[in-house]
């Protein structure tokens, strides 16, 4: 081979085009007459733009996060009460969210917008999780994207030396108030080995209100868009 011949670079992929496509797909997982679990951050807003003047007849949303609750209220989808909807009986048939990370066991990494509590709640609540991402957040072992950490103010100090203790660096999310009123911690440097026993782990020490791992329940799907197309990868046991 010419070793002077030049590598002419493939088209600029736009992230956002992907996005877009990974939301357009997920619109066939929506029941018609059931309310749909919706997450939060750029992909899902672009699902809820999707879902608007869509094919899709959900009954309405249950949101994770006061901004997707607007977005889905412009968009003309009503916006149901987590309680009131489990209180009558009702079923959640699905949720659809994005991801900061996910590997191959459908594990992932949430919370780059700060809504991790309210995601996993709505999460633990529907039936099936669809996980909507581009390319780019597909990892072979979860752990480049910092870890983030809800935690209640007056203990972030006690989480932060654990944190550390682990081998992590946390560092707090600067002028960020979630919707719950706590603040965020961002670990890097943590070994994330086995990510359900570390959340498992996380999640039980005081002051720790939820950690943006999602692996002991991970997504049941991720419908992927790449430059390639669409690929819809299916947990072991879930449906495809
Ligand atoms: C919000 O807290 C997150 O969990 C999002 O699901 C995640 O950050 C993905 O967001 P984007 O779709 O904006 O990449």
């Amino acid at each position: 081979m010419d070793r002077n011949a030049r590598v002419e670079p493939g088209p600029p992929v736009d992230q956002n085009a992907l996005k877009r496509a990974a939301a357009r797909a997920a619109l066939e997982e929506v029941v018609d007459g059931a309310i749909v679990g919706v997450g939060s951050g750029s992909t899902v807003e672009l699902f809820i733009e999707e879902l608007h003047g869509g094919a899709a007849r959900p009954a309405g949303a249950v949101s994770s996060s006061e901004r997707s609750s607007q977005r889905l209220r412009a968009a003309g989808i009503e916006v149901y009460d987590l309680n009131r909807v489990l209180a009558e009986g009702r079923r959640l048939p699905v949720y659809i969210d994005g991801a900061d990370e996910i590997d191959g066991a459908l594990h992932m990494i949430k919370g780059g917008g700060a809504a991790l509590t309210r995601e996993k709640i709505v999460a633990a609540a529907c039936e099936r999780f669809v996980c909507i991402v581009d390319a780019s957040k597909c990892v072979a072992r979860l752990g480049r994207f910092p870890l983030p950490v809800e935690v209640i103010p007056m203990a972030r100090e006690l989480v932060a030396a654990r944190l550390r203790a682990l081998g992590g660096r946390p560092l707090l999310r600067d002028g960020v108030v979630t919707d719950n009123g706590n603040h965020i911690l961002d670990v890097v440097g943590l070994d994330i080995d086995d990510p359900a026993a570390l959340e498992s782990e996380i999640d039980h020490w005081p002051g720790v209100v939820t950690v943006g791992l999602f692996a002991r329940k991970g997504a049941d799907v991720v419908i992927i868009a790449s430059a390639q197309g669409i690929e819809r990868r299916a947990a072991s046991g879930a449906r495809a």
